[in-house]
């Protein structure tokens, strides 16, 4: 069971808002993060906009067979993100399995179960992938056909598209409107109210054995960390090798070898990586002198949650300088919604009309702010003319801000040939933005470059790299340490390494499948029967950023045959090349894999080259089999129902 089945904690949701005297629980299906933050936002706007007594609940903590005696007064609201392939986060899983099952049993024999329960629900989801919000939709109609009585609409968020934070403003108002109408509530003008408040703890000081500088819990505090490592407890994982992959001066891709060995961390080949990045210095010096903070920054806080029910999101006593630079995803688009929250803190009157249009013209907000990129503190000094400002609460940045996020990576090694070193493979995310005269830089990555730089002593680290305090709390990451730890995933080679496969993976997308041929090399060595291998690779030029370009000549050694690398470079000619292009023109071969039964892998960018490419398959499949185009669609279909076809894919 979950954290709530610690002793004393009741998993009975019922039985907690009464105690609690709240109205309005929250429930959040969250993976990594963002669903957790819009909830805390729907249960801040209920409270100061409609008085609601709110709380937000994690799935995990509550058991659901007595959602049939919640109060026909209260409401629940479900904030669900869909994740992979249109499965439920991690922490909403038993929910999900027990609301959509066949016959959820519950406490009494009401007819129909849940018609006492009134609900409201929004789904994050990413229409790139083929189960768009299918979480949402699924628990809604799960919830319809129990006889629950939906406020609103189903509300449906798209990260594809960029839109989620418009999405969720647009659905929640008319959602707001219809709820009050329903409960009866009256609404007022919304007072900030701090959730959290902020205690100068004067008789510590920075170098108390107390006081967190960015450890993640206690174990790490008291330098005793141990495992299981998670994503709530990272392992600090030495650097054993970093390289770069390309052959440019303007782009970046690393190579890193991270050490495992001094855990009882384990991967298994196509497995993610977790990264825990740390804030670029000069943001956190930005974020703490628009805030006034910085004479402040090593002050020892503690920070305490001022509702029962709210959780502090790092541990505390802590700093200003740690929460920023370890906790809040500071360099993140900032949210409009959270601009209108500052208005009333302004320096001026001129900066609070101009917080006040911001927060409530689309429009303008992306003219002004999003279209350049802007995070919380650029925006803020933007709209202030280098103003500072003081008098925002530091509470309404924990609330306003997500919580700083570990960043995926697909593990680019086989766990066969090196068990305990798991290879990265990341290209450095530095984007130039029409009318801003510097790039926008990716957290996690230019944190990696640092690393990288500072492990391999680079003299003179390339002139647009960040400098972040790699040392890390009490010196203890010494530089060339990282925080990790390890994602289970379902992309798995099939378990009979005689089986055929078809790789394709341009630019980063290459990164497990390098760790699959890797093994399957190592499954040759070992005299096993190894299927044919061919891989589609995909790269700018030939010359650039042809990644692992002399290991697939050792592999091609040891497979011969076995192994075939398909090249696609988009740059070379005048037309461009890509990998679906490099199928079609094998047709004929691909399709009678298929039909030998070869499992096919997608990684990469989800948004555009893995549609096209399931586009071309059916194609593909059509042609060559005589079928119709749709009947093509409906075989590719199939084939990812039945595991034959997967994705391992991001945007
Ligand atoms: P971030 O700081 O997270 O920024 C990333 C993007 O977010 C930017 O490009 C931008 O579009 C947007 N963004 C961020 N801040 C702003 C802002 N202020 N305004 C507007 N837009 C903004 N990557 C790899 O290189 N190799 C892999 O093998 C790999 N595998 C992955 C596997 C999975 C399952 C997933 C989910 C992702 C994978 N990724 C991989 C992507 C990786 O997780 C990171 O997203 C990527 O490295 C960028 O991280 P970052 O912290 O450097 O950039
Ligand atoms: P481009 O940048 O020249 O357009 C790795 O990023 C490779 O993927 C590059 O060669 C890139 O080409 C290519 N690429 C870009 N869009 C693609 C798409 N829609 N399908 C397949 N490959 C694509």
């Amino acid at each position: 069971n979950g954290a709530g089945a610690k002793a004393g904690k009741t998993r009975n949701i019922v039985e907690k808002m009464e105690e609690s005297g709240k109205n309005c629980v929250i429930f959040y299906g969250s993976q990594t993060g963002t669903a957790e933050d819009y909830a805390s936002r729907l249960a801040k706007e209920g409270k100061s906009r409609y008085g609601l007594e709110t709380m937000v609940a994690d799935l995990e903590e509550y058991d659901f067979d007595n959602l049939d005696t919640f109060p026909e007064d209260k409401v629940a609201m479900f904030v669900l993100a869909t994740y992979g392939e249109g499965e439920p986060t991690d922490n909403a899983v038993d929910f999900y399995e027990f609301i959509t099952g066949e016959e959820p049993s519950f406490s009494n024999s009401n007819d129909p179960p849940l018609g006492n329960l009134t609900y409201v629900a929004f789904g994050l989801g990413n229409n790139t992938y083929e189960h768009y919000n299918s979480m949402v939709r699924n628990v809604n109609k799960a919830l319809e056909k129990l006889g629950a009585h939906r406020v609103g609409e189903a509300g449906e968020g798209d990260d594809g598209a960029g839109t989620m934070e418009e999405d969720f403003l647009a659905w929640k108002d008319p959602m707001w409107a219809a709820l009050a109408e329903k409960m009866g509530l009256e609404e007022r003008e919304a007072v900030y109210e701090p959730i959290f408040g902020i205690v100068e703890r004067d008789n510590l000081t920075k170098d108390s054995s107390e006081v967190y500088l960015g450890e993640p819990n206690k174990m790490h505090l008291e330098g005793s960390a141990k495992g299981p490592f998670n994503a709530h407890n990272p392992y600090i994982a030495p650097i054993a090798e970093s390289k770069e992959l390309f052959n440019v001066k303007d782009r970046n891709c690393l190579h890193l070898e991270v050490d495992i060995s001094g855990s009882n961390l384990t991967y298994q080949t196509g497995d993610h990586i977790a990264v825990w990045p740390t804030n670029p210095g000069q943001e956190v010096d930005d974020m703490l002198d628009i805030l006034d903070l910085q004479d402040k920054r090593d002050a020892v806080i503690s920070v305490k949650a001022l509702e029962p029910t709210a959780k502090v999101p790092f541990p505390t006593p802590t700093t200003f300088d740690a929460i920023i630079r370890y906790h809040l995803e500071i360099c993140a688009p900032v949210s409009r919604q959270f601009l209108g929250t500052l208005a009333a803190f302004a320096p001026d009157e001129d900066a609070k009309t101009e917080m006040i249009k911001l927060g409530s013209d689309k429009d303008y907000f992306h003219d002004k702010i999003s279209k350049y990129h802007y995070n919380i503190s650029r925006t803020l000094s933007v709209v202030s003319g280098g103003k500072k400002w003081p008098s925002v609460p530091f509470s309404a940045f924990i609330e306003g801000l997500n919580k700083l996020q570990p960043r995926y990576y697909s593990i680019s090694s086989s766990s066969l040939v090196q068990p305990k070193k798991i290879s990265i493979t990341a290209v450095v995310e530095n984007q130039l933005i029409p009318g801003r005269s510097d790039a926008f830089k990716g957290v996690a990555t230019n944190y990696l470059l640092a690393l990288k730089q500072k492990q391999n002593g680079d003299a003179n680290p390339e002139p647009f790299g960040l400098t972040y305090e790699l040392m890390g709390p009490r010196n203890k990451y010494d530089g060339i340490h990282v925080p990790v730890h390890v994602r289970h995933s379902n992309f798995k080679l099939p378990s009979d390494p005689s089986k055929p496969i078809i790789l394709i993976g341009p630019g980063t997308g290459v990164a497990p499948m390098r760790g699959f041929v890797q093994e399957r090399v190592k499954q040759a060595e070992s005299g096993e029967n190894v299927g044919k291998t061919i891989l589609f690779f995909g790269c700018r030029k030939r010359t650039e950023d042809f990644m692992y370009e002399s290991e697939w000549e050792e592999y091609k050694k040891v497979l011969g045959d076995k192994f075939e690398l398909v090249t696609a470079f988009s740059r070379e000619g005048a037309k461009k090349v890509y990998v679906q292009h490099r199928l079609k023109e094998r047709a004929k071969e691909i399709n009678e894999l298929l039909q030998n039964k070869a499992y096919i892998y997608v990684c990469g960018d989800a948004a555009n080259m893995a549609r096209e490419v399931n586009t071309v398959l059916g194609q593909i499949i059509a042609k060559e089999r005589g079928v119709s185009e749709t009947k093509g669609e409906e075989i590719v279909k199939n084939m990812r129902a039945a595991n034959q076809y997967q994705e391992d894919v991001w945007s």
